[in-house]
C-alpha cells in the first residue's frame, strides 16, 4: 500500500476508474464492480463531475449518482472518493465561483459531506492560476474538499501551482493524474516525474491499459469492433506497440497472469508513481486488474517493457 502524498492515507495498489458508469456500465453492473473492488481491499474511486456527458441524453455527473447510490449502502467500507472540476457541461474551467458551484453539485450526488481527493481536471489558462488555488483552499477549509489533485497539467504550470501555495499558505496538492503507460509516456515523464518524486505528489495515472489495448485483445484491425473504445485503440496497432503486447503477454504466461495485470504492475514499479487507475467494464474484467495489486515484477521484467517503451510519445 502507498501513502497518498504527504498524508495518513493508504491507498490499495489499484485506483478504480469509473467512467463506464452510467455510459457502457449500467447501475446494476456498476454496483457489482464496486462491491468487488471493496471486497479484494480497493479504498480508492476515480470519477469526474463530467462523466459521462459525452453519450447523447446524458448531462454529466452519471458516474457520480452511480457511485453515490453504492455509496448510501456501504458506508461502512470506508472507500474513499476522488472527483474532478473544469469538464462539466454546466462547470466549465476553473474559475473561483465555478469551482465551488461544481463541489456543491458533486457532493450532493455523491451524497458525502466531503470530497477525499478533488482535482483541477483539466488546466484552464482563461482564468488566473492564483484564483484557481484559492477556490479549492477555500474548499478545504470549508471541509467540503480533504485533498486536492491536479491532472492533465504541464510540468510548468503544476510548478506555479506549488509556487502559489508556498506563497500563500493554501493547501498543497497531493497527488497528481496523468495520462501514462507502456504505449504513452511524454505526458508524465520526466517533466511531472521529477516534481511528482521531489515534491512527494503521489502519481495516480489514467490510460494504464491504454482503453483495453493492453490487455492484449486487440490485434488486428478487426478486434477494434468488439467496443466503443476500439477507435481509442486503432493508434496503437503498430509495430511497436504490437511488440509490447507481445513482450506483456510473454511475461504474463511465465507468471501465469492475465496480459492486464502485467501492465498495471508494470506502472505502480515506476518513479512517482503511487498507484494506477484501471477502468473495469463489468465485473469479470475486474480479477486481473485486482491481481496487478499482488504482481511484482522482477528488474529484468520491467526493464524489458520499459526499453521496449522507450520511444513512446503522447
Ligand atoms: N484525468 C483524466 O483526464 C482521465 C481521462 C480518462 C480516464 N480517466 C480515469 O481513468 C479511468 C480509466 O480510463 P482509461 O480511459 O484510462 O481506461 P483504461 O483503464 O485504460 O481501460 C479500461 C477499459 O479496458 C478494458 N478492460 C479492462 N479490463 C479488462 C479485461 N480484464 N479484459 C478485457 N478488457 C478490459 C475495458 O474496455 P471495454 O469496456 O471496451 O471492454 C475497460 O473499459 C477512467 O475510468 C477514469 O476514472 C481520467
Amino acid at each position: 500500500m502507498a501513502k497518498l502524498g504527504g498524508t495518513d492515507i493508504e491507498i490499495y495498489p489499484l485506483v478504480l476508474g469509473t467512467n463506464t458508469f452510467g455510459w457502457t456500465t449500467p447501475e446494476p453492473d456498476a454496483h457489482a464492480v464496486l462491491d468487488a473492488f471493496a471486497a479484494a481491499g480497493g479504498n480508492l474511486i476515480d470519477t469526474a463531475d463530467s462523466y459521462s456527458a459525452w453519450i447523447e441524453g446524458n448531462s454529466g455527473g452519471e458516474s457520480e449518482t452511480v457511485i453515490g447510490t453504492w455509496l448510501a449502502k456501504n458506508r461502512d467500507k470506508n472507500v474513499l472518493v476522488a472527483t474532478k472540476v473544469s469538464q462539466h457541461p454546466e462547470f466549465k474551467g476553473l474559475a473561483g465561483p465555478n469551482v465551488r458551484a461544481a463541489a456543491d453539485a458533486s457532493l450532493k450526488r455523491l451524497g458525502v459531506e466531503a470530497i477525499d481527493l478533488y482535482y483541477a481536471h483539466f488546466d484552464d489558462a482563461d482564468t488566473p492560476l492564483e484564483e484557481t488555488v484559492a477556490a479549492f483552499d477555500q474548499l478545504v477549509t470549508e471541509g467540503k474538499v480533504r485533498h486536492i489533485g491536479i491532472s492533465n497539467y504541464s510540468p510548468e504550470r503544476l510548478r506555479e501551482w506549488l509556487d502559489i501555495t508556498e506563497r500563500t499558505g493554501a493547501a498543497r496538492p497531493v497527488a497528481l493524474q496523468p495520462k501514462y503507460s507502456l504505449v504513452s509516456r511524454a505526458a508524465f515523464e520526466p517533466g511531472l516525474r521529477d516534481i511528482a518524486v521531489a515534491e512527494n505528489l503521489s502519481g495516480l495515472p489514467y490510460h494504464v491499459l491504454a482503453s483495453g489495448f493492453l490487455t492484449g485483445k486487440y490485434r488486428t484491425e478487426d478486434d477494434l469492433a468488439q467496443s466503443v473504445r476500439g477507435g481509442a485503440v486503432a493508434k496503437h496497432l503498430n509495430p511497436s506497440g504490437l511488440a509490447i503486447v507481445d513482450k506483456l503477454d510473454q511475461i504474463a504466461r511465465a507468471r501465469g497472469v492475465a496480459i492486464a495485470s502485467v501492465a498495471l504492475a508494470w506502472a505502480r514499479t515506476r518513479p512517482g508513481i503511487a498507484a494506477p487507475i484501471a477502468g473495469a467494464r463489468e465485473v469479470d474484467q475486474l480479477a486481473p486488474l485486482l491481481a496487478s495489486a499482488e504482481l511484482e515484477l522482477t528488474a529484468d521484467e520491467a526493464d524489458e517493457l520499459t526499453a521496449l517503451s522507450d520511444f513512446i510519445g503522447a
